[in-house]
Formats: structure tokens, sequence, C-alpha cells
């Protein structure tokens, strides 16, 4: 047992959390022209300021990472700009935020590619689902193109360009999404990875690639210390499987650990049979942030335990954008609202209410 409660300051590398409730990344596709976030974006991370660490949207580290309509990207000047604006609303708030890196790979459609062009993946594997594209109509997953060894490389610095970019538009910090089935997960697990070149075959081979990233990634941001990695080993969502999970995700974590990274983000719900994140956390040596279904009591027990330094909330941080008042005097959550998570304007995006401030001085 510890002292520390999810109301208790903590540390990521450099980044100092006012509190270990912290926002967990969510696409809520709307950004305008040219995947730029809008200003109703820098009102929505600026509402939800209270958390201890905001972790954004996934956001395309390049045209090519797209895979969903109007998510927005970090390549172009007016996407940094607009970044600019969200970063400072949330400083002028007294909260921290770091950008999640993405590149869906697989689960896009050549519709979103540059020219059309085939998706990639570690292997021509299709996975088994649907891709909505920019009109919102449902189509299946194509099969993608495996990529050649030498273009590899290409993309581990296209993370560290996105990185550089991020830290212009004045982030606290970045996360490799290597989670939920998007490209690094697709060369991590091998029901998605059958290469047979030095990224595929050993556990060794299939995490080289996230480790080629957060060199990239950690190079361009300086150190570790604004550096977090998004990882979900039990998690079948994008048709993802692997058949030793435990050894494939010590291992990745120990591989990590020479970067001193400033956390880990472990997607392990409550009450999942095999628990991985406490191993993950000592392999890696870093700060551990763990997410999954939740509520106040279980993820104080997550902290109190030791196991987790915070604990990451997704749907209630989008109806409660006063969440961590609302955990701190004991008020009723409001329930999400799944019919406007994606997609959209203000409605179910920046109109969910704060308490009255009388109620949560209280
Ligand atoms: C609307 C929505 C969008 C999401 N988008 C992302 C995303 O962009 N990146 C990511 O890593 N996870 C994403 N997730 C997963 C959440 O970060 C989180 O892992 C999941 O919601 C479970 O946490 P919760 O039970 O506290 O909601 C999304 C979840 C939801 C509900």
């Amino acid at each position: 047992m510890t002292s520390e409660t999810l109301f208790s300051p903590a540390e990521f590398g450099a980044i100092a959390a006012k509190n270990r409730v912290v926002m967990a990344p969510m696409t809520r596709n709307r950004a305008g022209a040219g995947n730029v976030p809008t200003d109703l974006t820098v009102a929505y991370y600026a509402q939800r300021a209270s958390a201890g660490l905001i972790i954004t949207e996934a956001t395309q580290i390049v045209p090519e990472g797209q895979g969903y309509p109007t998510t927005p990207g970090i390549h172009s000047p007016e996407q940094i700009a607009a970044w600019r604006k969200v970063t400072d609303a949330v400083h002028a708030k007294g909260g921290k935020i770091a950008l999640q890196l993405w590149f869906t790979g697989r689960i896009s459609h050549s519709v979103y590619q540059p020219g059309g062009k085939q998706t990639v993946s570690a292997s021509a594997i299709r996975p088994a689902g649907h891709v909505y594209l920019p009109d919102w109509s449902k189509v299946e997953f194509e099969t993608p193109r495996a990529l050649e060894t030498d273009e590899i490389p290409a993309i581990a610095r296209a993370y560290g360009q996105a990185t550089s970019n991020a830290k212009e538009a004045g982030f606290d910090g970045v996360e490799i999404h290597a989670a939920n089935g998007y490209l690094i997960d697709q060369f991590l697990r091998d029901g998605s990875n059958k290469r047979t070149d030095r990224y595929g075959g050993s556990i060794d081979n299939r995490v080289r690639f996230l480790v080629e990233v957060t060199e990239q990634v950690t190079a361009a941001w300086g150190s570790g210390d604004g550096v977090g990695v998004r990882l979900s080993p039990h998690n079948p969502y994008n048709d993802m499987s692997d058949s030793d999970p435990e050894a494939l995700f010590v291992h990745a974590a120990a591989s990590l650990k020479r970067f001193g990274l400033a956390f880990v983000h472990v997607i392990e719900p409550v009450g999942t049979e095999l628990q991985l994140a406490g191993k993950i956390k000592a392999a890696v040596g870093a700060p551990l942030i763990i997410n999954g279904d939740f509520g106040f009591d279980k993820a104080g027990e997550a902290v109190a335990s030791g196991l987790a330094d915070a604990v990451a909330f997704g749907k209630v941080f989008i109806s409660n954008p006063d969440l961590v008042a609302r955990f701190a005097s004991g008020a009723e959550l409001t329930p999400p609202d799944p019919a406007s998570f994606f997609g959209g304007s203000e409605k179910g995006y920046t109109d969910y209410p704060v308490l009255a401030e009388s109620v949560a001085a209280e």
C-alpha cells in the first residue's frame, strides 16, 4: 500500500501532474478543413484542463496515417498552429497535455491515402471489419500491402518529425500509440505480423519497429522524459490476436527501459484475467497509467496499492468535463451519449454540464 490517492500530484518524467486523474486519448472526428483542430477543440480540451494530464485524441503523423473521417493531423503548419491554441488554452488553466501519435496502417482505406494508394501494414492480411469512408458510409477493410523492409525506417523517422512538430505546438509530451490494432501493434502481435525479415518472427523482431519509433521520438523530444507509450496486450479490437501476450509485452516493455520514458500507459480493463500491467511497469521502469472501465473506487485502489501511478478515464471524461471535481465531491456523474462520440459539432462535445461552482466548493 502507498499513501497516494487519485488527488496526489505525480511526475511523469518531466511532466508534473497536479493529480492522477488522466484523460484517456479519444478520437472525436471533429477536425476542420485540412484536418486542422478547430476552436471548438480548443474549448473541449480547455474544459478538461483539471485532469492531471490530458492525452489527446489519436493524431496522424503524416497524411498516410489517417484512417477515419476528419481526424486531426500534426504534419502541416496549419495543424501545428491550431494545436498551439489548444496547448495554450490548457496551460492557461494550469493543465498538462500530451499528443497521441498515430499511424493506422491496415485500419485505413485507399480513399485516405494520397494518390489513392494501397494501405500498408506489417503483412498483407486484411482485417475483419469495416472502415468509415469520409462520407461516413461503411465498407469492408481492404487488403494492405506489406511494407518493404527498407521502407520501415522512414516511417519511424516520420514519428520523430511529428514529435518535433508537437514540441513546436507546445505539448508537454507525446504518447506513441502502440495499442488497439494500429500500425505499431500490427507489427507487435503475431496475428497480424507474419514477416520473415528482421521485423517479424521472433518477439525481438516484432518489437523492433516499436523500438525504432521510440528511438526517433525520444531523439526528437530530446530525451524520454516527455515520451509515453500506450499498449493494449489483451485488446482484440481491430481483429488483433497474439499467441503469447505476456511474453511479447513484457519483452516490449524491457526493450523500452533504456529510453527512460515518462510513462507507460496500459489498457487492462478492471477484472482482466491475466494481469500484465504490473509486470510491464516493472520491466519498463517507468510510471504506469492504467485504463479500462475504471470507476472512482477501483481507480483509487489501483493507485493506493502501488500498482498504478495514475488512472486514465475515457468515456466519463467525455461527459464530465469537471471529472476531478466530481470525484472529489462525490457528485453524480453525467452518463456519456455514445451517439455523439464520433463526428458532429458542439453537441456531446463541449455542451456537457459542469457542477455549479457552489456545489463544487462544498
Ligand atoms: C469515443 C472514443 C474514442 C477513442 N479513441 C481512442 C484514441 O484515439 N486512441 C486510443 O488510444 N484509444 C481510444 N479510445 C479508447 C480509450 O482511450 C479507452 O481506452 C477506453 O475508452 C476505455 O476506457 P474507459 O472505460 O475509461 O472509457 C477511444 C474510446 C472512445 C470511447
